[in-house]
């Protein structure tokens, strides 16, 4: 696992992506702006992760799949699984409360055009490798499509050829971490069928029998 050498909040170590962030804040004054942080529990024994900021969404709130589309429904599903107290995630000051579970991103920046690149995928993991060394809690592990997955498997340094992503797949990993993938619950995959809810459900309902 790479250090890290600063808190996440003063990271600049994508040229492309603190630039971006940079220009971001110079027009959209009201924005957060930042590297995103992990919400919910720090204790939480399920850990999910997507993708990275949308512009419009974590990147304006600074909280995970809050104030876009990805969040609808992400959040409704943890609250119909009792791992939110409310059904939707408003804004960072909303007073939601996760139980059980804490959302955080393979890449922390908001990327230009939603679209990290490899490189910024790879270097951005040292922050997911030290959630995961300060969370021994989280036994299960939820990807939100590719990216994540492949995130995962990097922070916790194993092979890709150890598991493939697949929807509905639940992998049980060789430090004994359970990993459960899923595709995105973004607008297109959720507006193209490509998720559907009862699909998104069944996927917690597997990781419901996991904890
Ligand atoms: N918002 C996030 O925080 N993450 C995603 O993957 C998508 C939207």
């Amino acid at each position: 696992m790479q250090a890290v050498a600063t808190p996440l909040t003063e990271c600049r170590a994508c040229p492309r992506l603190a630039g971006f962030l940079a220009d971001c804040r110079a027009t959209q004054t009201d924005f957060f702006a930042r590297p995103v942080p992990p919400f919910g529990d720090p204790k939480a024994r399920l850990l999910i992760v997507g993708l990275a900021p949308g512009y419009n969404g974590a990147n304006r709130t600074g909280r995970p799949f809050t104030g876009d589309y990805a969040g609808v429904l992400l959040y409704s599903t943890l609250h119909r699984y009792g791992f939110a107290d409310r059904p939707q995630s408003i804004s960072a000051s909303d007073g939601l409360l996760l139980n059980g579970c804490r959302i955080t991103n393979a890449v922390k920046c908001v990327p230009p055009a939603n679209k990290p690149e490899t490189a910024e995928i790879r270097t951005c993991n040292r922050h997911l490798a030290a959630e995961l060394v300060a969370s021994p809690e989280a036994r299960v592990i939820l990807a939100l499509g590719l990216v994540a997955h492949n995130a995962v498997l990097q922070a916790l340094t194993l092979k890709r050829s150890a598991c493939k992503f697949a929807h509905g797949a639940r992998h049980i990993l060789p430090n004994g971490r359970i990993l459960h993938d899923s595709y995105h619950c973004s607008r297109y995959n959720t507006q193209t069928r490509r998720l559907t809810e009862p699909a998104f459900h069944a996927v917690f309902d597997a990781i419901r029998r996991d904890l």
